[in-house]
């Protein structure tokens, strides 16, 4: 049984205020609510955990980051490590997300290296994989993605099975272009058939999420799909009556 996993990714968003205002309206829907084998995770900007952390104690909330280290400790500037994303809380991180591959230069095995990192910190990490619109009209987004999963498994060998993954095509990410159901069912199948011919039982285990404009409308369509098993959603955590339609729809999903 794979976990369904509701996730939200912030960016560079929130402010003191927002944040308690978001947080009281979550806790108020979610309330009541039985999620059994369904989480729902906030990836806040880092500088909020702390506050975060101490306003999500009576909801089903659970914290991640949105980036981290491939280094524990040492002369890094502005980096922040895994050991310190678990002592403000959080259970998950977000590594190799497509604006940190672009902006930041992030290559295949650095984001591996990072998932490995995570892993040994205790955290969870939620590994984004996905094509560019030229990537995938001139045909190479398996290549794409199956070399972007390949660095992962080559570098976490056997620890595979205890990742997230999450497919979130570049062209979909802050567009309002959501993917379709078939081309989001289509690219999931994909990962999954990568990961099993590493391993059948990792490929059963691990939750593949879908990420790309994300919205309420369009969140129980994708969830129903074999291979979906949760949302990253951007723009539309930002606003709680969306964010808490998207969270509740994966309670009717499989
Ligand atoms: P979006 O962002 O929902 O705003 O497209 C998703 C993401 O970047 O994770």
């Amino acid at each position: 049984m794979r976990k369904k996993l509701i996730v939200a990714n912030w960016k560079l968003n929130g402010n003191w205020a927002f944040n308690e205002a978001m947080m009281s309206e979550l806790a108020l829907g979610l309330k009541q609510v039985q999620w059994h084998d369904r989480e729902i995770i906030l990836c806040p900007p880092a500088i909020y955990l702390q506050q975060l952390n101490g306003l999500l104690s009576d909801t089903p909330i659970l914290l991640g980051g949105q980036d981290v280290s491939e280094q524990f400790f040492g002369a890094y500037t502005g980096e922040i490590s895994g050991q310190m994303l678990k002592e403000l809380g959080c259970r998950y991180t977000l590594v190799g997300h497509s604006e940190r591959r672009v902006r930041h230069q992030e290559t295949n095995e650095l984001v591996a290296s990072k998932a490995k990192t995570a892993l040994a910190c205790g955290l969870i990490p939620v590994i984004c994989v996905g094509e560019t619109r030229e990537e995938r009209d001139s045909g190479m987004m398996n290549a794409v993605i199956q070399q972007q999963i390949q660095s992962v498994i080559n570098c976490l060998k056997a620890d595979i099975s205890d990742v997230v993954f999450a497919y979130e095509p570049i062209w979909a990410i802050g567009t309002g272009l959501t993917a379709s159901v078939n081309q989001a069912q289509d690219a999931h199948e994909f990962i999954r058939g990568v990961l099993k011919q590493h391993e059948e039982l990792c490929a059963q285990k691990v939750s593949i999420l879908y990420g790309g404009s994300v919205k309420a409308e369009s969140a129980q369509v994708l969830l129903e799909m074999p291979d979906i098993d949760g949302l990253l959603v951007g723009g539309s955590s930002l606003i709680s009556s969306e964010f808490l339609a998207i969270s509740l729809s994966s309670l009717n999903s499989k």
